[in-house]
């Protein structure tokens, strides 16, 4: 009985090892993932540009040195970010309103901020439940003209293995 009660401490005590941010946003159109293999190393915003500014359009991450398939709508100038090395992104928050994301906020285990687009409607803040986790891969919705619900996907980085 004292064994059991010892391995049903050891069970529900281990820490959550990923954890998800529910997606903000009104989510039309279809989804997208970004997971691959490796570390997050940098991060390609577009925003959709008028007068008087614009919804975060589409947006890529890299990979180590790949940079994945763009999400969403790749027009006017990219915003970049590259990451230095044992950097990683430990926090996203930004705003969404009338159908789109509107601004990104990422933030760095190293103190630095990523910031694209307007701050335009309603907030998320999305960061990992287990400290030492970090960004792994960003989930959601594009209808064709911008990005329409991001959600965020944490989890500890295996030094050495995939
Ligand atoms: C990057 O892309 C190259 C060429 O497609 C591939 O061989 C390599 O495995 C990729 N690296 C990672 C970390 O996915
Ligand atoms: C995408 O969603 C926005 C906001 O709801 C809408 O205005 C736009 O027409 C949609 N674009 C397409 C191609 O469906």
């Amino acid at each position: 009985r004292s064994l059991f009660i010892y391995i049903t401490s050891v069970c529900c005590s281990l820490p959550d090892l990923f954890s998800y941010s529910p997606a903000a946003g009104d989510g039309s159109g279809i989804e997208f993932s970004t997971a691959s293999e490796g570390r997050i190393t940098g991060i390609r915003v577009w925003e959709y540009n008028n007068y008087w500014g614009g919804y975060i359009s589409g947006f890529q991450l890299r990979y180590e040195s790949n940079w994945t398939a763009e999400v969403g709508v790749n027009s006017g100038n990219p915003m970049e970010m590259i990451l230095y090395d044992k950097e990683a992104i430990i926090q996203i928050s930004g705003k969404y309103y009338s159908g789109y994301i509107y601004e990104l906020v990422f933030v760095t285990n190293q103190g630095r901020l990523f910031k694209v687009g307007q701050s335009n409607g309603a907030s998320f803040n999305f960061y990992p439940t287990q400290k030492g986790n970090e960004l792994r891969f960003l989930s959601g919705r594009q209808n064709g003209s911008g990005i329409t619900s991001i959600g965020a996907h944490w989890a500890a980085i295996r030094i050495g293995k995939p």
